[in-house]
């Protein structure tokens, strides 16, 4: 049976680009495999935040996840901190890792390069790490993911074809799912920019209000053109609210071009606005009756439970192979 795993982290209010490349997804395993989805608030240590604040969005992202859909009686869904078996294998499976790959990293590049060097946290360098962590401790075979993590799933593919290949077969190999439609949604203000938790201007929030969402989506920047096309390069700003758009409808880019021909900016902007107000509006009411119903912190205290015992197999079959020793 596959295993499907996935997590966010909750450094900052979660924008239309997760849900869209992520969250809205993660229910549709819960059906057809074994579904394992936690918040991964480890992750959310590698740059500086408020201990307030954290807590604050870790409550979010449990909230989110399940007005997103997902069943407690279907899904595991756990706080990464509360299954200590994580920061473990890291510790072990970091030896595994190169410098030089881990050097290569996208996301650290782009995270530290405003940084000065000498006060870089280690925990950001090492982050992908505890990601592959993450994923083998629960044998996953598919992670769906937004296209910005793909890098970090294959260094976990490579992390453990490497550790199998010295001590046989012992980790599973994950598959990361990328979705078709929506899997890099950009930033309003800067199209040719990832949409991403730090950006107020270019972003939509999850939790932000109808009349904030039209009010971003009427002056996102497009360009000196009329027509509703497709072009990445030349109409990166036009394409990003096709994508958008085409995402939450589950069509395609050439439907969305289809419907839109002879339609002039503004008509296609309320258009987007509507599609994203109406898939909105039903999932922040249930945000809000789950936070109102204080039932959140007894799914994460069973979900860690189950969580755990999962996690100890993995972890004990990693020592054992290993090497270290076994006290009976
Ligand atoms: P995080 O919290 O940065 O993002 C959560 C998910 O949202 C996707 N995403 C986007 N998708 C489309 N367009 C965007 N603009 C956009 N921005 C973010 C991300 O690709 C991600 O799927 N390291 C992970 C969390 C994590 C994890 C794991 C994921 C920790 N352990 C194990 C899978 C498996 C992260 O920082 O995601």
């Amino acid at each position: 049976m596959e295993t499907t795993l996935s997590a966010i982290k909750p450094t900052g209010q979660l924008t239309l680009g997760n849900y869209l490349g992520a969250l809205r997804n993660f229910p549709k395993f819960q059906d057809e495999s074994k579904n394992i989805i936690f918040i991964a608030d480890l992750h959310a240590l590698t740059l500086p935040i408020a201990p307030e604040v954290l807590r604050e969005n870790t409550r979010d992202v449990a909230a989110f996840y399940l007005a997103a859909g997902l069943d407690p009686k279907k899904t595991i869904i756990f706080l990464q901190s509360m299954v200590h078996q994580h920061s473990e294998l890291s510790t072990i499976i970091g030896n595994y890792a190169y410098m030089g790959e881990m050097s290569r990293m996208t996301q650290f590049k782009e995270k530290s390069s405003h940084l000065n060097e000498k006060s870089i946290g280690l925990g950001i360098f090492t982050y992908p790490v505890l990601m592959a962590a993450d994923i083998v401790l629960y044998n996953a075979t598919k992670v769906p993911v937004g296209e910005d993590q793909k890098q970090h799933v294959e260094l976990c593919r490579n992390l453990v074809t490497r550790f199998n290949h010295l001590y046989g077969d012992i980790l599973t190999l994950p598959e990361p799912v990328i979705p078709t439609v929506g899997a890099r949604i950009m930033s309003l203000s800067d199209p040719t920019k990832k949409m991403s938790k730090s950006d107020p201007k270019g972003d939509i929030f999850l939790k932000d209000d109808e009349k904030t969402i039209r009010k971003k989506i009427m002056s996102a920047v497009t360009d000196m053109e009329t027509s509703v096309h497709y072009d990445k390069v030349n109409k990166p700003g036009i394409s990003n609210l096709m994508t958008i758009y085409a995402s939450i409808k589950n069509i395609t880019i050439e439907d969305v071009e289809k419907e839109f021909v002879g339609s002039n900016y503004g008509t296609f902007k309320r258009a987007v606005a509507d599609a994203i107000v109406a898939e909105l509006t039903p999932f922040q009411n249930r945000y809000r009756e789950i936070i109102a119903s204080g039932e959140l912190d007894r799914v994460l205290k069973e979900g860690a439970e189950q969580a755990s015992q999962i996690a100890e197999v993995t972890l004990e079959k990693v020592k054992k192979a290993i090497g270290l020793y076994q006290v009976k």
